[in-house]
């Protein structure tokens, strides 16, 4: 059994004052919840304040990107290394606007999991298509590309401690979601993957994640599929309220 997962991508959103009040906000709505992992991935500069904020709460510290070095000369960079003394245990791998606007591709991501790994960070992995692609018809084409570049080189100890995110490029931000069938085809699709690559076994210890404009009204019925395990929530995740409704619902589904 999967235990589901929420994770909250507050992207470039929030002043480390505010990242302070919504994480505070979080953990005392979530104080009595259990049978759900929830993640909070505030920009860099936010880190500290939400872990003092959540610390002595069962909720953990996330970060949206990073390089796959340990140090050196990379100016703007931040190391695997900074994010686990930062108190992070999982880090956001590959999302989608990283690849478009930052020309972010399969091989960077590659690194970066490994690297991830390397520095005992789980990777939340994004993988997910644009609408021309599933127009074409070319949706499994373009993921089983992404998962098989993510986890190239990986032994299956290793690939069963990350986490992948499904985020259909189309249903991000842009109220669009993929029905809940939808998604589930392509969940079934990546966990017959990863189980080709790497048994059974280990593809059932894997969370697979929806993202996509999930808010509390449709994610009932998208956590209640049977291949999604959680959500990797953007806009919805920096309101308390309903982010604290999407947790519950998990936990019901
Ligand atoms: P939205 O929930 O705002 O569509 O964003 C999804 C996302 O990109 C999460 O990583």
């Amino acid at each position: 059994m999967r235990i589901p997962i929420i994770a909250g991508n507050w992207k470039m959103y929030k002043t480390e004052e505010e990242a302070f009040q919504l994480a505070s906000e979080l953990q005392k709505r979530l104080k009595d919840v259990n049978g759900v992992k929830v993640i909070l991935c505030p920009p860099f500069t936010s880190l500290s304040s939400v872990r003092k904020a959540i610390e002595n709460s069962l909720i953990l510290l996330g970060a949206q990107n990073m390089h796959w070095e340990e140090k050196g000369a990379y100016t703007g960079e931040i190391s695997p290394h900074m994010l686990l003394t930062a108190g992070c245990k999982h880090v956001i791998i590959g999302h989608s606007e990283r690849r478009s606007y930052f020309s972010e591709t399969d091989e960077f991501v590659n690194l970066k999991v490994k690297s991830a790994l390397k520095f005992d960070l789980s990777p939340i992995i994004c993988v997910g298509e644009k609408l021309d692609q599933r127009e074409a018809n070319k949706t499994e084409e373009v993921v089983e590309i992404q998962v098989k570049g993510a986890f190239k080189n990986l032994s299956a100890q290793e690939a069963e401690k990350t986490i992948i995110a499904y985020e259909p490029v189309w249903a991000i931000g842009t109220g669009r979601t993929a029905t809940p069938a939808q998604a589930n085809e392509v969940h079934t699709f990546i966990r017959e993957l990863l189980s080709s690559e790497f048994g059974k076994q280990c593809a059932d210890k894997i969370n697979i994640l929806y993202g996509g404009s999930v808010k509390p009204e449709n994610s009932k019925e998208l956590l209640g599929m049977p291949e999604i395990d959680g959500a990797l929530v953007g806009g919805a995740s920096l309101d308390a309220e309903f982010f604290e409704k999407i947790v519950r619902n998990a936990i019901e589904s």
